[in-house]
């Protein structure tokens, strides 16, 4: 019923964007929670093993540090009613077909006026987002040592910064400073709700997590330059408008230390979620604005890889995540796609 409702003040802040045009919304005409926001967001399943380790559960399926591994024999996670989710085959033509086709069925882009309302007021709606959902929405990201093994202890021997950038409430980096004793965080985030809970965290308390406003675009970014050895970016860069994402890299880089990474993980193109969007969503090609008024933007990694490396990083990992979920009571697959990027700063970057 609830997603029904959400559905329907969707399609009527679809109706608003393509017919009035340029009228502000009412605020109540705004979604308070997206149709699909539990879907947009669904937490990584973790398993907690050493990530060279692999597991053979009873059926014979292999699974590594993050779930199961590639099922060979199954195309489709629906045939087999006990798996949670599965590697999911390379993006083909079809596919590539199937998507455009899709993403062509949601029409033009919003009026101007919504694009800046949303572009420039992102602030807002994500300090809202946060006043709404407290620190109940995202789960805790476990896997993060895993998945970046220079930020796992055994590789941090010595004192280690970290910087995240839109960190929200912390669900990235509470499990880092749990496992890691010489990680110091420097977290930002430009919704003021966010920070709140965070600041409260008894890590922030203990000056190993230094949380601050700060919006990435339009703010100096609160720690000295050349100070961080790595710099987080987990489903940030996405929320981001594409114009503004090369000056925000370049601002970024300017806080590694040299040999400094940038880890990312973020929205692939032609996830699921992007194909899903409808009519009066697209505020530019691949980028989006979802019903509680926060943007989502996907990547495609060759894109991504001449981002960076326009700003003077150079690609260490930059690939897609492909996974189906199984969606049992409506009896489809769901096929995501993310992003994972390891970028290093060589230290040749001109002031
Ligand atoms: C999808 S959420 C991800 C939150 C967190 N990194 C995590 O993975 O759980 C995106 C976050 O980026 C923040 N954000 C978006 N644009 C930002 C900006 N320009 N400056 C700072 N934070 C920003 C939002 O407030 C939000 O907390």
């Amino acid at each position: 019923m609830l997603v029904q409702n959400n559905e329907y003040i969707c399609a009527i802040q679809a109706f608003i964007h393509s017919a009035l045009g340029s009228s502000p919304p009412k605020a109540a005409l705004l979604s308070p929670v997206h149709p699909f926001d539990s879907y947009h967001f669904l937490p990584t399943p973790t398993v907690f093993v050493q990530p060279t380790e692999k597991l053979i559960d009873t059926r014979g399926y292999s699974f590594t540090s993050q779930g199961p591994a590639k099922v060979d024999n199954i195309d489709n996670i629906l045939e087999d009613p006990n798996l949670l989710w599965i590697e999911d085959k390379e993006i083909d033509e079809d596919r590539i077909k199937d998507a455009q086709e899709r993403i062509a069925k949601q029409g033009a882009n919003i009026a101007l006026f919504w694009r800046n309302k949303y572009i420039n007021e992102a602030g807002k709606y994500w300090h809202t987002f946060y006043k709404r959902n407290l620190d109940h929405f995202y789960k805790n990201r476990h896997y993060l040592h895993i998945v970046f093994p220079e930020l796992a202890p055994e590789n941090c021997q010595s004192p280690t910064t970290l910087l995240e950038v839109g960190c929200g409430v912390g669900n990235a980096v509470i499990p880092l400073l749990d496992i890691n004793p010489n990680l110091t965080v420097h977290a930002i985030d430009f919704a003021s709700s966010a920070i709140e809970i965070l600041t409260k965290n008894q890590y922030a308390i203990d000056n190993r997590l230094y949380p601050s406003v700060c919006d990435v675009v339009n703010n100096e970014i609160p720690v000295e330059d050349h100070s961080m050895s790595y710099i987080l970016c987990m489903f940030v860069l996405s929320a981001i408008a594409p114009v503004s994402q090369p000056m925000v890299i370049k601002k970024l880089m300017k806080k590694l230390k040299p040999g400094g990474k940038l880890f990312i993980r973020d929205y692939g193109r032609y996830d699921e979620a992007q194909l899903r969007f409808n009519k009066g969503s697209k505020i530019d090609d691949n980028f989006y604005v979802r019903c509680d008024g926060t943007c989502a933007y996907y990547f495609e990694i060759n894109e991504l890889k001449l981002l960076m490396e326009s700003q003077g990083l150079q690609s260490e990992e930059c690939s897609y995540i492909l996974r189906q979920y199984a969606n049992r009571s409506q009896k489809i697959a769901r096929r995501r796609v993310w992003i994972h990027g390891k970028f290093v700063n060589t230290g040749n970057q001109q002031d």
